[in-house]
């Protein structure tokens, strides 16, 4: 059996310090010296760092059977329950059944009106603004944040959020906090604690179940009301109308497990869809953009290719589900941003039974991490990986399975991710048509490796108006 290379250190936390210190220069450290595969301690756990694709497609794709999620995930159940995010088989399966038809093809239509007309109102907003008329430095990030907030909001339960603003993003900023507090180790027991940070998360919890279960009997005695079959034909309708409740929340209320038990979802279980895709559903897509954004700020050739395609394909139309196709470069600018700054920049799986692969022997309870990071900047994969070239998404390429995987794979695919390439297209054509940034003198702009990819000191930029 072929050992595992490996850093061997004789403290007891192993590499964790480094790991926890910056996890994307560690696992670069250890894939630069130990290869595609690397053996090393992270808390108690035998930990694998895997960056070869064909290994990659083994553990989320061939093998997938053998794997759970990572604790860091397994923790997140005392905010999300069991939602798609955190659930394991079979309940994740039937979760999953349920759950897709909210995310069909002939769904987008209706979200994709629902992101356009939240972008048109912020752009009405910034234009009001005397921060974006007099070219004052603006966090774009945190404006991006709280736009894809609105549109999962509004996507998920019609909910008008401007009247809800304050509780809603409040509790929601609140929770992706806590979610950093969720991922240390003993946090089950640190949430139950008397400390400060507790007491916020469950006063949190408790707001956020209120509202949320709220919602759903609020919906539920709505449905009761409506005629039979009404339901059925929400998909084709235009969600943009003020009675039409053509959500997410809808689609999860009406689902009947036809391929399995037949039944559909306790409120509880909707509790945890809903949280979980309000959650997974805003934060990854605004990163995305922001980082487009700061790309596209620092790259003057690449945003006038950019402005070249807006002005030509949308000629100064709002843009709709239609336009996304012709968007080439638009869609090349987003593939290239999450290349080189995964919203997910990191997965974990945790082995449930020993397991071989790549002539490797890995033991049951072996933690396996791959990382986008490293693979989405592998030099054997992407010519001059480190720079920015969105035209390299421009012609077709032979790259193998998995050297591109910002939305994972396999059965824990994300769910949202058709949603998630629209909405980034859709809001930097629309937004694109108006402004444009410059990054604010002295900007300091560092990934930040959380749940997700942020920015650390946010994306201060100057805006300037177009034409
Ligand atoms: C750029 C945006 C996004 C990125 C990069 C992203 C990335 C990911 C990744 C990597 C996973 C797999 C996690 C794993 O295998 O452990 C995932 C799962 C998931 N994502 Fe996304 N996501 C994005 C947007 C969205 C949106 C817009 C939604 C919902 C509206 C969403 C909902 C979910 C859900 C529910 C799961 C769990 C799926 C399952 O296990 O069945 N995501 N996402």
């Amino acid at each position: 059996m072929t050992p595992i290379p490996g850093p061997r250190t004789r403290s007891l936390l192993g590499f964790t310090p480094r790991f926890r210190k910056n996890p994307l220069t560690a696992m670069e450290e250890l894939k630069r010296e130990y290869g595609d595969v690397v053996r090393f301690r992270l808390f108690n756990l035998n930990a694998y760092l895997i960056s070869d694709p064909a290994l990659i497609q083994e553990v989320l794709v061939t093998q997938h059977a053998n794997f759970t999620k990572s604790v860091a995930l397994k923790r997140a159940k005392v905010l999300l329950g069991e939602g798609l995010l955190t659930s394991e088989e079979p309940l994740h399966m039937r979760q999953r059944r349920l759950s897709q038809p909210a995310f069909h093809r002939e769904r987008l239509k209706g979200y994709a009106a629902v992101m356009t007309g939240l972008t048109g109102e912020w752009l009405e907003k910034w234009d009001a603004d005397s921060r974006f008329r007099n070219g004052e430095t603006v966090d774009l990030h945190s404006e991006i944040m709280q736009l894809t907030l609105s549109i999962v909001s509004k996507a998920l339960y019609s909910a008008d959020v401007r009247s809800d603003a304050g509780s809603i993003s409040e509790v929601a900023s609140a929770m992706v906090k806590m979610f950093v507090l969720l991922t240390l180790p003993f946090s089950e027991w640190i949430v139950k604690l008397p400390f400060p940070v507790s007491r916020r998360f469950r006063a949190a919890k408790k707001r956020l179940d209120a509202l949320m279960y709220g919602i759903i009997a609020e919906r539920r005695k709505w449905n009761e009301t409506r005629p039979l079959g009404a339901a059925a034909d929400q998909g084709a309708r235009e969600s943009n109308s003020s009675d039409d409740r053509g959500d997410l929340l809808s689609m999860l209320l009406m689902a009947r497990d036809t391929e399995g038990d037949g039944g559909g979802m306790s409120d509880e279980q909707v509790r945890d869809e809903i949280l979980t895709l309000f959650l997974a559903g805003h934060e990854t897509t605004a990163n995305a953009l922001s980082w487009t954004w700061y790309l596209l700020a620092t790259h003057p050739e690449a945003e006038r290719a950019f402005f070249e395609e807006l002005d030509h394909v949308l000629g100064g139309r709002t843009p709709s589900l239609d336009d996304v196709e012709n968007l080439r470069f638009t869609y090349a600018l987003l593939a290239e941003s999450m290349r080189l700054y995964p919203p997910a920049w990191g997965l974990g799986r945790i082995a449930k039974e020993e397991f071989s692969m790549g002539g490797y022997t890995f033991p049951k309870g072996a933690l396996i991490f791959m990382g986008q990071w490293v693979v989405h900047r592998d030099p054997r994969f992407w010519p001059d990986p480190a720079e920015y070239q969105p035209e390299r998404w421009l012609t077709p390429a032979e790259r193998p399975k998995m050297t591109y995987f910002p939305f994972g794979a396999g059965s824990r695919l994300c769910i949202g991710e058709r949603f998630a390439w629209m909405e980034g297209v859709l809001l930097l054509a629309q937004i694109g048509q108006r402004w444009r940034f410059r990054l604010a003198p002295g900007a300091r702009i560092q990934p930040q490796p959380l749940i997700t990819l942020r920015m650390k000191y946010g994306l201060p930029v100057i805006p300037e108006r177009r034409g």
